[in-house]
């Protein structure tokens, strides 16, 4: 017996970055959007915990502990006493170390896969607890749709949300969060940088489905961090605007370039700009939001 689970990536709408807590993390208020961008994770049982990859960047993927996949697993068994015995298999989609929470999404997908094969029916309040323990953008992977995020993100409420085309720009190589968040850090030194407060203008907008009004209240205060350490990255958002993309935006920490459009004739004409512009990897179109984590198959 195995249990598949399908998993969304995220696109920040918003991210307000406050300066840095005690504890290192920054505060945020933010609005994830989960994007019809898929890995799936396979659990099946095993003599010893191990974790296989499949996937165009399946060689960049870690298939030791620090996978937050086989981190889910280890947490969810440890909580309920057995062993880990599980051996997992992540079918991967999600760019690597892109800003689209495809380590978190998997995360996400194993626990609840795990869960389900384990048959241990853990409240979903528990579930979320141990997904903020393996990560800041965890609990989202595991919720889906549209969410307001504060604390360090995995402080959750839905809020409501028309549907949304997207172009995504996959860059050549990742960018390390911690390493983004200290480029703010550097870039903000000296500086008062307010608390972080979600955008009404933001929210309403999610809310109306209208891409000419979402266009202009996306933001992302983690860009600038973003394109210090990746000048390039301007080019490409270069590219995307001048085939009509409606905004363009670093998704989450990036090095993911994130395009709205009005629709999927839009999506397709900005991704073949994009493809043809020589300045970023691949592209993939999507649209949200999307459920979060779901069984696919027990
Ligand atoms: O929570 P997660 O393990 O995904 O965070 C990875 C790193 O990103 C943290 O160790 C921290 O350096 C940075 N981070 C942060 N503030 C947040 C979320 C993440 O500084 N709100």
């Amino acid at each position: 017996m195995s249990v598949t689970v399908r998993v969304p990536a995220k696109v920040n709408v918003q991210l307000g970055v406050g300066a840095a807590r005690p504890d290192g993390f920054h505060p945020l208020a933010t609005v994830f959007l989960a994007v019809s961008l898929f890995d799936e994770v396979t659990a099946t049982p095993a003599a010893e915990p191990t974790v296989t990859c499949e996937g165009p960047d399946a060689d960049q993927v870690p298939l030791d502990r620090s996978n937050l996949a086989a981190r889910a697993a280890e947490a969810l068994a440890a909580r309920a006493g057995i062993e880990p015995a599980v051996h997992l298999h992540i079918a991967k989609n999600i760019p690597v170390a892109g800003g689209m929470a495809g380590g978190s999404a998997d995360g996400a997908a194993a626990l609840l896969a795990c869960d389900t094969l384990w048959g241990l029916d853990t409240p979903r309040t528990e579930l979320l607890a141990i997904c903020a323990e393996l990560g800041s953008d965890v609990p989202f992977s595991l919720l889906g749709g549209a969410a307001l995020g504060t604390g360090r993100g995995e402080l959750l409420t839905p809020v409501d949300a028309g549907s949304f085309h997207w172009v995504f720009a996959v860059a050549d190589g990742g960018l390390s969060t911690p390493a983004v968040f200290r480029e703010f850090d550097r870039l903000t030194a000296g500086a008062s940088v307010p608390e972080p407060e979600p955008s009404p203008e933001l929210l309403a907008a999610l809310a109306s489905g209208d891409p000419d009004r979402l266009a202009p209240a996306l933001s992302n205060g983690l860009q600038a961090a973003s394109l210090s350490l990746r000048p390039r990255l301007a080019d490409t958002f270069a590219a995307g605007l001048g085939a009509g993309a409606l905004a363009a935006l670093v998704s989450g920490s990036g090095p993911t370039t994130a395009f709205l459009v009005r629709d999927e004739e839009g999506a397709a004409k900005v991704a073949a700009a994009l493809e043809a512009s020589g300045t970023c990897r691949t592209t993939r179109t999507a649209s949200g939001p999307v459920p979060g984590a779901t069984v696919l198959s027990a």
